[in-house]
């Protein structure tokens, strides 16, 4: 079995799917831990519901502690837990170096729109309001690794293209995306942990 931990800053949607699909069997995998940067964060009610271990490492002023210093205070809080595979999921906060060079091609993120297109956050609402401009026909979600500080960049280990509808209302279409992310992920992670490598 392969020990997970998750990265999640808000609603947790996404960490929810995962531990379903480590409860099922789906993915041959356990969550070892959640962290999140937000204490009030939902994703970590979600992990305590599910007996997790719920996580909450915040940050402080940059003028008390740098982007780095952060990192390697995060990378600390999850060291702790042996992943074999940190995922972000719905993480809200650039990973700097000081955490990534614990974990070489160990840590995966989930993003909303296509390799390269609309990186940061609300892409999703980003893409609907080209729709509705008339400049966007389709997005995306993608899996990818992080390897270095560029914002949802990094080599991609899966994408799946959606149409946009340009009647379709932001609601409507943020749980369309949702459904896609949330089947993306979780058979990218089954995938991972059963082989160890990309799809
Ligand atoms: C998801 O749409 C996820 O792909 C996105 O934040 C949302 C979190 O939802 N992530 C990013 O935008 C990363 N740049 P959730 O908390 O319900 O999983």
């Amino acid at each position: 079995m392969k020990r997970l931990v998750v990265l999640a800053s808000g609603e947790g949607t996404n960490l929810q799917a995962i531990l379903d699909a480590c409860a099922s069997g789906e993915i041959a995998a356990a969550v070892v831990a959640v962290v999140s940067n937000k204490s009030e964060s939902i994703a970590l009610a979600r992990a305590r519901q599910a007996g997790v271990p719920a996580i909450h490492v915040g940050t402080a002023p940059v003028s008390v502690e740098t982007r780095g210093e952060y990192g390697a205070r995060l990378a600390d809080a999850v060291l702790a837990w042996n992943p074999d595979l940190v995922v972000c999921a719905g993480w809200m906060r650039i990973l700097s170096m000081s955490f990534l060079h614990h974990f070489p091609k160990q840590v995966v993120n989930i993003h909303p729109s296509l390799p390269g297109e609309l990186r940061g956050a609300d892409a999703i609402r980003r893409a609907y309001q080209e729709t509705r401009l008339g400049t966007r026909t389709r997005t995306g979600v993608m899996m990818h690794y992080i390897v270095d500080e560029g914002v949802d960049d990094g080599p991609v280990i899966d994408h799946v293209e959606v149409q946009m509808h340009p009647e379709e209302s932001l609601d409507a279409l943020t749980e369309r995306m949702h459904v896609v992310e949330h089947r993306l992920l979780v058979e990218t992670l089954a995938h991972l942990c059963d082989n160890g490598g990309p799809p």
